[in-house]
């Protein structure tokens, strides 16, 4: 988007660019090849970037399946229109089977004692429910451990209207080469689902990868991968770093947001001013110091106080003070010509510059995903196909 787009309101906005999203999509399409389905992940809605809009033009863009954290949230995408499969990523809450069943929203199975649960829902309206089956293969947070397969085979027995339509897990550390941890998670994983084949189960759908693994680990693809952060136009940091390298080269990634705000205040201060919530930054000069409606209620996370920097006019300058809930001071001092109005990018592209949430994000000590998570729902978008 070259010019500011036109609204009434308060000067902070989202860009975001559906044609990238689609881009990034086919690009993982050709990647992987076409043998293999692709899960979206756009639980977090969609990372920032609003659940709606991004799940239908990966929709269009031939997306098999979608991955969603919560029954709200996949049913915000059926009644948004979305036709394909859904997944709950994270399973489901006691009490959610109805509408589990009414919205067709797929299930992950992360306790055996859900099984009873799904399958008293299912039988109630006589239907049959697919699920999906997390595996615990080390990341020890959510699943069943690898030695419950007889129990979830024996408990799987006793429920007539379910079926597994896939069996999955989670990685814990797909972007790090210097340990071998994906590698004994792949090796249990896949021994658990030899023990449902021995069994006479089929596991369905086998799916492992979230993006790094996707970028980087061939052998984890399985049936089907669940990018998040490359839809997105993000690549992880991998251990070593030099890794990062590579796969930007074999998988090419556009970021799709751009997060700007129009400067409302500009003043001129003497040396020796504090500025903003307990002056944590004095001026050490005379300064110009202009304000934009931007803060951590936007998106403008507090970890960028007196450290992060912005672009303005060709400029990148830096955040002083800090970044409070709705307001953030920049200190435009060498900035020829600034003026009330002008364009300020706080992530994203302007001109030859660009703030990457996936550097800013390095700078802070944090991952990129959250950053784009933490964009306001107040903050309105703007979507470019
Ligand atoms: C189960 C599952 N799969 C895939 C993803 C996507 O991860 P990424 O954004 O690293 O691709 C997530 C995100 O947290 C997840 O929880």
């Amino acid at each position: 988007m070259e010019r500011a787009p036109k609204f009434e309101g308060r000067p902070v906005w989202a860009e975001i660019s559906l044609g990238a999203i689609q881009r990034n999509f086919r690009r993982i399409r050709r990647h992987i090849g076409r043998g293999r389905k692709i899960l979206s992940v756009v639980k977090g809605n969609a990372y920032g970037h609003g659940a709606v809009p991004v799940s239908k033009a990966l929709a269009k863009a031939g997306s098999d399946w979608f991955g969603v954290t919560s029954t709200a949230e996949g049913i915000e995408l059926r009644e948004a229109g979305i036709r394909q499969p859904i997944l709950l990523l994270t399973g489901f809450w006691p009490g959610e089977e109805r509408r589990i069943l009414r919205y067709r929203l797929t299930p992950v199975v992360t306790e055996i004692t859900q099984l009873h649960l799904l399958e008293r829902a299912a039988r109630r309206v006589g239907r049959r429910l697919d699920f999906h089956l997390k595996v615990d293969t080390g990341m020890s947070r959510l699943g069943i451990a690898p030695s419950a397969a007889d129990a979830f085979l024996a408990a799987l027995a006793d429920c007539p209207h379910l079926r597994l339509g896939g069996t999955m897990t989670h990685f814990a550390s797909s972007e790090v080469f210097t340990n071998t941890q994906t590698e004994a998670q792949l090796r249990v994983f896949l021994d658990f689902v030899a023990r449902l084949r021995a069994a006479g189960l089929h596991p369905g759908l086998l799916h492992l990868a979230n993006s790094a693994a996707i970028a980087s680990r061939p052998e984890t693809w399985g049936d089907m991968v669940r990018p998040g952060a490359l839809l997105y136009g993000y690549h992880q940091r991998y251990d070593p770093p030099e890794r990062l390298a590579e796969v930007c080269e074999t998988l090419p990634l556009e970021p799709a947001l751009s997060l700007r705000a129009r400067i409302v205040s500009l003043r001129d201060l003497p040396a020796g001013v504090g500025i903003g919530y307990n002056a944590r930054f004095v001026t050490d000069r005379p300064s110009r110091i202009a304000v934009i409606p931007a803060g951590y209620a936007d998106g403008l996370v507090r970890q960028l106080s007196n450290t992060g920097r912005v672009i303005v006019r060709g400029r990148c300058v830096p955040i002083v003070g800090i970044v409070s809930m709705d307001l953030t001071t920049i200190d435009v001092t060498d900035v020829p010509g600034v003026r009330l109005g002008d364009v300020v990018t706080i992530f994203g592209r302007q001109g030859p510059l660009s703030r990457s949430p996936f550097d800013v994000a390095a700078e802070i000590g944090t991952v990129t995903s959250d950053l784009l998570c933490a964009l306001g729902s107040r903050v309105p978008r703007f979507y470019r196909r």
